[in-house]
């Protein structure tokens, strides 16, 4: 692993290596298959940040399924709706189905707090989330997690999927935020 690295004018100290994010994802893989044989599983994962983690864990699974990719925009409602949130791509029905969402981190948990409703609403057999990176700390919003890769402390991380203003995305290990050591 690499060792500092600068972006727009940050350093970022290595974290978690690529080996241990594949083996990671390896064993979530084979407890998914356990957890899902037969079942036909429907995964949704979340864009931008979990490109990296759905294709790294995809192709680990030794299972029938199926996988589709959404985009969430975020915009403030009315004073009565609040925060809401729109799936942009979600054209999979998932009534009766077993949705499995994929997400690159939980931080305060508001994106997924606001968004499982409308999943709710159409019924599907059930409904879990599994992250690479779950950051328990900030945590504001009750979001069920039921598959963690790694529980990691209130660090800004990129990398594996994760950006900084954008970049980042496409180094293969996660870095931390240095001045947050
Ligand atoms: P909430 O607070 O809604 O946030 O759970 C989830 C989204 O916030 C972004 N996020 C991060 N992105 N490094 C990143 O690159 C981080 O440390 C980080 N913490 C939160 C991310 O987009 C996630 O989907
Ligand atoms: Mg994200």
């Amino acid at each position: 692993m690499s060792s500092t690295i600068t972006l727009q004018d940050k350093e970022f100290v290595p974290f978690i290596s690529e080996q241990e994010i594949t083996e990671k994802i390896k064993t979530l893989a084979t407890q998914l298959a356990k957890d899902y044989d037969g079942k036909k599983p429907l995964f949704i994962a979340i864009l931008n940040g979990s490109f990296m983690f759905a294709a790294a864990l995809f192709k680990e699974l030794a299972i029938e399924a199926e996988i589709s990719f959404i985009k969430l925009a975020s915009y403030k409602g009315t004073k009565s709706t609040g925060h809401v949130i729109t799936a942009i791509g979600l054209d999979t029905d998932i009534t009766d189905r077993h949705v499995i969402i994929l997400e690159d981190i939980i931080d305060t948990g508001k994106t997924l707090h606001s968004f499982l409703p409308q999943l709710y609403n159409q019924h599907p057999a059930s409904l879990k989330i599994a992250v690479l990176l779950d950051k328990p700390e900030p945590r504001k919003f009750d979001v069920p997690v039921h598959y963690v890769c790694f529980t990691i402390p209130n660090k800004f991380v990129l990398g594996f999927g994760l950006d900084f203003d954008g970049f980042g995305r496409n180094i293969k290990e996660i870095y931390k935020l240095k001045e947050d050591e």
